[in-house]
């Protein structure tokens, strides 16, 4: 299986805040398609949205490139809590070929349903826990741009011969 089509950035769809997934939400079919994505892409992570469904879920396997299957399935997904504050290149299947250093927290306790409706709570700390912040990022119509101080937004655009859109109304403040 081939996957979906991933939206490119910059869809509008991309910069929308997604819904939360209902009870009646039946997923199981859409989960799957977007491992398949994922895995064929390939990449570590993708939510919903770059897949264009608007729902608060995504997909992530930050092991699989290196030997070893993680896949998580992360609906619902908040953070709890978070600390400690660190640089870290990341790419993003929707703008393809780009990497944008981001500062993030370094390690998050993360609270999520898994495919099943159960509720999990798992601490993630490096590559995972700057994953599902990215991941995290995209539900909430964010991009790795979004996240970049004006200078660094600066470099990136030079570097790549891209442009930012003027306003994205989820843009962190
Ligand atoms: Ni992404």
């Amino acid at each position: 299986m081939t996957g979906l089509p991933i939206l490119r950035w910059p869809d509008p769809r991309l910069a929308t805040v997604c819904d939360p997934v209902g009870p009646d939400d039946d997923l199981g079919d859409l989960i799957h398609a977007m491992f398949d994505t994922m895995y064929n892409a390939p990449g570590r992570g993708l939510a919903a949205p770059q897949v264009g469904v608007l729902k608060r879920l995504f997909v992530m396997d930050c092991g699989w490139k290196d030997g070893t299957m993680t896949p998580m399935v992360c609906i619902n997904p908040e953070i709890l809590r978070a600390d400690g504050m660190a640089p870290g290149a990341e790419g993003c299947l929707s703008i393809p070929g780009v990497l944008a250093e981001v500062m993030r927290p370094e390690r998050i306790l993360l609270r999520y349903r898994d495919q099943h409706g159960a509720v999990q709570t798992v601490e993630l700390d490096g590559f995972e826990a700057r994953c599902a912040q990215h991941e995290l990022d995209h539900l909430d119509g964010i991009v790795t741009f979004d996240r970049l101080s004006p200078e660094a937004r600066q470099v990136v655009e030079e570097a790549y011969s891209i442009s930012f859109p003027a306003n994205n109304p989820a843009r962190p403040a």
